[in-house]
């Protein structure tokens, strides 16, 4: 099959904020703008994070009388058109969501049998990147469905990063890589460790799904394990720290879903902290995988570009624990390292010596590996 999509725009995880985790409906022009400005204050915009994505909601309950989408006005009494000018601006990409289905999952008018007539909509608001949910798809086939909204973007003619919201139902990575940029590969994310709810779930347990799907990834092509709960309530510091980590390690989209009006200046720290940061957007763009597993420890590697590596050494039992790396163990290692702890900023050594320390309950620790000379 032929490249449909807009090549290059994702040469590495696209990083942002987006509406949904935290305000779901409760959404508005205010809000947006408030975070913009927020985002550029607090040192998230220089740390990467460029697409301030509108999620669901955002629109009236019916199409007008042409048939287009209308934002709310009493949300978005600008428009979209000024609300993207006004992102790019203060120097962000301007991302919205709507749904392949006939509406979205908050029911307000989905994309379809619109997908040409919503694109070119979308062009003229100057979007740079459009998430695309699944509901009420009904006997809809999501490869040909997908791939009629990626054409319909192709056509508009504007430059739009694709994220397929299509929750891994029928496997995405196997197919999506030439229509899209990212796909979701699990149902949503919930705001707590490991908790199951309808239509959620804790970040370990997308996690654990994550796991074997490293081979379908790379650069311009993206699994997304949904976006970040980092700094939400339901989760503690070590579960936000970890869970960070861990999302670089997979190589995920950063997309944080908290109110950084508000969060305390741990989160932010670990939100905008450049060399994890490093970690997910290095260029060599492989997804990390789980190399080691004990009840209660994980290790999980990631290859980095000029031969470095990132290992992340995770506690997921419920108490404290001394651990221990052996880096002897770790048989596709070549030669001796020097091993930075990322999150202490601390040189440790190198591989010659192992690792012994404590790791609090749901917490990482998170080393850098680079070859000694
Ligand atoms: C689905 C998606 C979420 C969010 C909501 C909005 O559940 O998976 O990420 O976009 O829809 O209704």
């Amino acid at each position: 099959m032929a490249a449909l999509k807009f090549e290059g725009l994702a040469m590495t995880p696209p990083m942002g904020w987006n509406t949904w985790n935290t305000f779901a409906s409760n959404i508005n022009e205010k809000l947006v703008k408030e975070t913009a400005e927020v985002l550029i204050a607090n040192g998230m915009q220089k740390a990467g994070y460029k697409y301030i994505v509108i999620d669901d909601c955002w629109e009236t309950m019916e199409r007008d009388k042409n048939g287009n989408l209308v934002a709310d006005p009493k949300k978005f009494p600008s428009g979209m058109k000024a609300m993207g000018d006004y992102l790019h601006k203060k120097g962000f990409k301007f991302g919205i969501h709507n749904c392949a289905g006939t509406k979205t999952c908050a029911s307000y008018p989905g994309g379809r049998g619109h997908e040409f007539q919503d694109a070119r909509l979308y062009a003229s608001w100057g979007v740079d990147y459009l998430k695309y949910d699944w509901c009420f798809h009904g006997t809809a086939n999501a490869q040909e469905t997908y791939k009629t909204m990626s054409d319909a973007i192709r056509t508009a003619g504007r430059p739009i990063v694709f994220s397929l919201c299509e929750w891994g139902e029928s496997k995405p990575w196997e197919w999506a890589k030439d229509i899209g940029h990212l796909w979701r590969t699990t149902g949503d994310i919930a705001n707590c460790y490991a908790c199951r709810r309808p239509w959620s779930m804790g970040w370990k347990i997308i996690l654990d799904m994550q796991n074997g799907l490293e081979k379908y990834a790379g650069p311009d092509y993206w699994n997304d394990p949904d976006m970040l709960e980092v700094g939400n309530t339901g989760i503690t510091l070590e579960e936000s720290r970890a869970h960070f980590s861990l999302w670089c390690i997979l190589a995920a989209p950063l997309m944080a879903g908290n109110d950084v009006r508000s969060m305390s200046n741990d989160i932010r720290d670990i939100l905008t902290d450049k060399e994890v940061i490093a970690v997910d957007q290095d260029p060599l763009g492989k997804q990390g995988y789980r190399y080691y597993t004990d009840p209660g420890k994980e290790i999980w590697v990631k290859e980095l570009s000029k031969n470095e590596w990132a290992v992340c050494v995770f506690n997921s039992s419920d108490k404290t624990s001394e651990v221990k790396v052996n880096w002897k163990d770790f048989y596709f290692f070549k030669g001796t390292y020097k091993v930075r702890d990322l999150w202490q900023k601390k040189n440790i050594g190198t591989t010659e010596k192992d690792f012994t320390g404590k790791v609090a309950s749901h917490d990482v620790v998170l080393f850098r590996l680079s070859p000694v000379k």
